[in-house]
């Protein structure tokens, strides 16, 4: 039996298991198995090895360890050295590689919505581990005019900026593309605004975040990396303001299919059935 396994802690509201299990059936690989896991740090480096042994033949990799991770695996591409954040392991040629498909996920979520970044101005809300991987998307040649990083411990968006300014060459990105800004401050109109935080992970909670110019704004669109709850506080607002919103499970299915498509070389359909299948 092949098994694979997610990650994290917590890990009770994975639907990788569901989803991976789905696909499993759906394309008659029977001999395999995907399960998930609630680990410790100290946990990650005998994980690692049993998909060095062949244990294990897929895992991935959730909050909080994926950046923890890139010190136990034993290699890993460039785009992961620049996100620092892995959530995909495989072994190849005896190594455990590392990859990120939350990047790729998220540009597809993107770009099967028609949603061009050419030229357009995006605020980033939040600077936690996820960001980096959303922030690459749009700082490459042909990405974002702009890029507005705001996060509420203001010095870890610095610490980002200065991360991918000095990347700014080896990815296109023009130089100031990235502008730091403090959470309260009014800035222009963005044509995209995206929660990277946890505020909405719990129903009641509410992003301090000022709709005032937003209102009737049919262009702008509304990205929560939230999936579930499926319409957060951020969403909710946006949308009785008259802008587009998006949750993330379009980017939570894209990146698991780039990841079972790694360990099985099956690239699985997304399709109704299986965005409903998440509902
Ligand atoms: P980590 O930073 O450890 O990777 P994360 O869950 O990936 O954790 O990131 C949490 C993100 O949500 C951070 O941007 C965090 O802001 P801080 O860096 O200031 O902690 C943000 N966040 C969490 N609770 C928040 C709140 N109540 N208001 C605003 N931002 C919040």
């Amino acid at each position: 039996m092949n098994k694979y396994l997610v990650i994290g802690n917590p890990i009770e509201h994975s639907l990788s298991p569901l989803l991976h299990n789905y696909w499993f059936k759906k394309y008659g690989i029977l001999d395999s198995i995907y399960e998930k896991r609630k680990v410790d740090k100290k946990d990650l480096k005998e994980i690692v090895e049993s998909v060095k042994k062949g244990d294990i033949k897929g895992v991935n990799v959730t909050v909080p360890f994926k950046s923890e991770i890139l010190n136990y695996i034993d290699s890993f591409p460039n785009e992961v050295q620049k996100t620092k954040s892995v959530n995909t392991l495989i072994k190849e040629n005896d190594k455990v590689v590392g990859y990120n498909t939350d990047q790729g996920g998220f540009e597809i979520s993107l770009s099967v919505n028609n949603w061009n970044k050419k030229n357009k101005k995006i605020l980033i809300l939040g600077a936690g581990g996820v960001a980096p991987s959303i922030l690459s998307s749009f700082i490459k040649k042909d990405g974002a005019s702009k890029v507005y990083l705001c996060n509420r411990t203001r010095n870890k968006a610095e610490e980002l900026k200065k991360h991918w300014d000095a990347a700014a060459d080896s990815c296109g990105m023009l130089k100031n593309t990235i502008e730091v800004v403090d959470w309260e401050k009014k800035i222009e109109l963005c044509d995209l605004v995206i929660n990277t935080t946890s505020v909405g992970l719990s129903v009641d909670e509410n992003i301090n975040f000022d709709f005032d110019h937003y209102d009737n704004n049919k262009n702008v669109l509304f990205y929560d990396l939230i999936y579930n709850p499926k319409e957060t506080n951020f969403l909710k607002n946006a949308k009785q303001r008259g802008n587009k919103i998006m949750n993330g499970k379009l980017m939570f299915l894209w990146q698991a299919q780039l990841a079972f498509k790694m360990w099985t070389g099956v690239s699985p359909e997304i399709n109704d059935e299986v965005i409903n299948l998440l509902s």
